[in-house]
């Protein structure tokens, strides 16, 4: 059952694209099983990069099959333009007889009106700074039970009924935030040039995966954003509206808990946001400032800066008990090079004048974070294939991590480059 889950512990943009990448080298199936469109990651075609938010990185690998799960929500739009710009740089996404991206039939349509409505909403009072790609009302519509299933593009009437309903619930909203309602035939017009070749990717990947892993093939069920960002286990309400948790997983993809054999947290060196909510070991200062500079911290998807900030272990260690975590793997870890002395929030003070290592979540906008720190190194780490190539005081940063938060790296991420890693362990072993 080499079912691998790989998901962020911190707030997401912890380095996936690389380690997923790694991970599925000998991959079967990468299954995408949450969020959508404001995930985003960068693949590397020749000279060429592209920036995709919905395709899995494992596209770029002819014999992996890249499954869109049906927790997804997914702009047919968006979808069919990045499946363009890859097949533009010879990336081959469908032979001549099947596609090789399966998409979920059960995955819902985020439509023009969601997008419309996300970004209405960002401009007012409310926002919290989302990607404004239509994810939160997406969901929304999903759950309150008036959602469109990609399965309706492969019926118009269906679809045309099902939008014509959607917009009726919509419009009062639209019309309150002040921007038009679009009509029904704006929304089929738009569907209509992209509907045909999603529908040709539309199956039952649950059966799929679920085949999958039950023959043993190698499958890594790949998360999007990141454990505080989970809208059960996240700083609620500064959250994506999906579950980007290991459980989410299972529900996303529809395989059980008992067919996953390995979850590995992704985590960077230290902490970064996009977005509002709370942030305690934020830094304000120039320290924060080369961090981003140096860890090219700017959202793929939106360009927003990131806000970044000291590692924290009480968070982390809040990840390893949401998620199960089996395994790190610990990311740019080059980029604190040349700092003088690296902090870690070890513990908070309470607002209730308690001292703990419990992550105080519901309290994080008012909780002290208390530090350690720890001694900085000047040699750059790209070259170090092992962990002994790395300085001492970087030896003894990683290992004060993995003993804090109880959970072993598998992989220490020393450079933007493949082939800068330290790879410990293979989370298919
Ligand atoms: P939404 O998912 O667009 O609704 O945004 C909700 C919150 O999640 C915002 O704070 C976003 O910045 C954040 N968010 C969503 N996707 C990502 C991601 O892939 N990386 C980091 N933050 C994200």
């Amino acid at each position: 059952m080499p079912a691998v889950v790989i998901v962020g512990a911190q707030w997401g943009d912890e380095g996936k694209g690389k380690i997923v990448d790694i991970f599925t080298e000998h991959a079967d199936m990468v299954v995408r099983f949450g969020g959508g469109p404001n995930a985003g990651h960068t693949l590397v075609v020749g000279n060429d990069k592209i920036i995709v938010r919905l395709v899995p990185s494992g596209i770029l690998r002819p014999n992996t099959t890249c499954v869109l799960a049906q927790g997804m929500v997914i702009d047919p739009t968006s979808l069919v333009t990045e499946l363009g710009e890859l097949e533009r740089r010879g990336v081959t996404t469908r032979t001549r007889t099947e596609e090789r991206l399966v998409v979920s039939d059960r995955a819902h349509a985020i439509l023009p009106y969601h997008v419309l409505v996300d970004g209405l909403r960002e401009q007012g009072n409310g926002a919290i700074g989302t990607t404004k790609r239509g994810v939160g009302p997406c969901y929304e519509d999903k759950v309150a039970r008036r959602g469109i299933p990609l399965g309706a593009l492969r019926d118009p009437a269906r679809l045309k009924s099902l939008v014509g309903r959607a917009l009726e619930n919509w419009a009062p909203t639209i019309r309150a935030l002040g921007g038009n309602v679009p009509s029904c035939a704006e929304i089929l017009e738009a569907i209509e040039p992209v509907r045909s070749r999603v529908a040709a990717m539309l199956a039952d990947t649950q059966a799929l995966v679920e085949r999958a892993v039950r023959e043993k093939n190698r499958v890594v069920l790949e998360g999007a954003q990141g454990t505080l960002l989970d809208i059960d286990h996240g700083t609620y309400p500064f959250v994506t509206s999906s579950s980007p948790t290991a459980g989410g997983a299972c529900i996303g993809s529809g395989i059980g808990p008992t067919r996953i054999n390995e979850v590995v947290g992704l985590v960077k060196a230290y902490t970064t946001r996009v977005g509002g909510g709370p942030f305690p070991t934020e830094l304000h200062d120039e320290i924060g400032e080369r961090i981003r500079q140096v860890g090219a911290e700017f959202g793929s998807v939106t360009g927003r800066p990131r806000r970044t900030g000291w590692l924290d272990l009480p968070a982390l260690r809040y990840a390893v008990r949401v998620n199960g975590l089996g395994g790190l793997a610990i990311t740019k870890l080059d980029v604190l090079t040349g700092l003088g002395e690296i902090k870690v929030c070890v513990a908070y003070d309470t607002p209730g004048g308690n001292r703990t290592s419990v992550l105080p979540i519901d309290e994080l906008d008012r909780a002290v974070p208390i530090y350690k720190t720890f001694r900085g190194w000047d040699k750059e780490l790209g070259s170090a294939r092992a962990m002994n190539d790395l300085p001492i005081e970087a030896r003894e940063y990683l290992h004060f991590i993995e003993s804090e938060v109880d959970c072993s790296a598998l992989l220490v991420s020393v450079g933007s480059r493949r082939e800068e890693t330290i790879v410990l362990r293979n989370p298919f072993d």
